[in-house]
């Protein structure tokens, strides 16, 4: 019977037309559920749920709205019998959110407490909230364990993710809601249709989107900044994860919100696995047989050294670890790249 109850639930995506949102919508039709997306296209595009629609072969519903506006995600609510929500809807740009803090404050903080108030009004109990390893600050200690202290993020939107946190701690506390907030390391790659992956807007900060649009010819070289860290290589080490993994992290955190306990608990999803970015640049270039132009430079500001996360908590209690490596990241990046240009 609980399978069931499982397999049947309908559950709202915010921001579900994004880049982990679309790959998370696809993953959630595979496992049996039934989808709602909101999503104010402020960073993707409503063609993504054609493409979502190609892959599943599995309707669902589309609402364009911002989470921000209370009233318009009520009334979605209000049409469908929702289950549970992952909330993806959030600015996510670290550059631009130094630049801009108060947009990402508004819009984030907002929105997750706008998410919060649908979820009283409509006595629903489960939630999945995107979070970041940026919420570790500039740690020191790898594989990371989520029992780490959090204490200072460096940039204005991983405060949003440590303020988010603190919002669902103390909302669980006075509710009978059960979240899961999942702190992601490095996104990669695209789904292997080459149908979704990441839509850039402008200029890339990330890596990944960089050494694809340089690949691509959009950009003329990549600099990878700084050799000179306490590294084996001198590069910085992250744990880059692909996307199709962590949309699944997300199927595996809201079954068991169901079958969980009320109360707030925190997942490191990443690899458990830490490369480099020079590791991450020749294993480009060997499993898509080609040269990348590429140089050294400066330090960026707000690099952190190296950071990989220790998954142990995920594979013990949701059941979920990855499972594809750097050649799938590297190859569906690139063929989602080649589909775009
Ligand atoms: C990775 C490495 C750069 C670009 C990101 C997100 C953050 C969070 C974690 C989700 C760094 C180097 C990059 C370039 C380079 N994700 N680099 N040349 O900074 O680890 O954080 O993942 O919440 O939101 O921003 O990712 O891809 O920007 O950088 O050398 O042109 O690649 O120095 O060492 P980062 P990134």
């Amino acid at each position: 019977m609980r399978a069931t109850a499982i397999l049947m639930s309908t559950i709202l995506v915010t921001g579900g037309l994004g880049y982990i949102g679309s790959h998370t919508v696809v993953e959630l039709q595979a496992a049996g559920h039934h989808v709602v997306v909101v999503d104010n296209l402020s960073n993707t595009n409503a063609e993504v749920a054609d493409r979502i629609n190609t892959i599943t072969n599995t309707p669902f519903a589309f609402h364009k709205l911002d989470v921000c506006d209370t009233e318009a995600l009520a009334q979605v609510i209000q049409q469908h019998e929702v289950d549970g929500i992952i909330h993806f809807a959030a600015y996510k740009a670290v550059g631009e959110s130094v630049e801009q803090p108060i947009k990402y404050y508004q819009n984030n903080i907002n929105g997750l407490i706008s998410v919060q108030d649908c979820m009283k009004r409509f006595d629903i109990k489960n939630l999945v909230f995107s979070s970041s390893c940026t919420v570790y600050g500039d740690t020191k200690e790898s594989p990371i364990t989520e029992d780490q202290p959090i204490v200072q993020a460096i940039s204005p939107y991983g405060t949003t993710k440590i303020i988010g946190e603190q919002l669902l701690a103390d909302f669980a506390q006075v509710t009978d809601t059960r979240i899961v907030s999942l702190r992601y390391f490095n996104p990669v790659g695209a789904h292997k249709t080459a149908l979704i992956g990441e839509l850039p807007l402008g200029v890339p900060n990330n890596l990944v989107p960089y050494i694809t649009q340089t690949a691509a010819g959009i950009r003329k070289k990549l600099t990878i900044f700084g050799r000179d860290y306490n590294t084996p290589d001198g590069t910085n080490i992250r744990d880059f994860i692909h996307v199709v993994d962590l949309a699944k992290a997300h199927v595996k955190a809201i079954d068991f919100c169901e079958t969980n306990t009320f109360g707030l608990e925190v997942f490191n999803i990443g690899t458990g696995v830490g490369h480099s970015v020079l590791e991450v640049v020749n294993a480009f270039e060997l499993h898509n047989k080609l040269q990348l132009n590429y140089d050294f430079g400066d330090r960026r500001a707000g690099d952190v050294e190296q950071i990989w996360a220790d998954t142990s908590k995920a594979k013990s209690v949701l059941g979920w670890e990855s499972e594809l490596g750097l050649e799938e990241m590297m190859q569906s990046a690139w063929n989602w790249q080649k589909q775009l240009s």
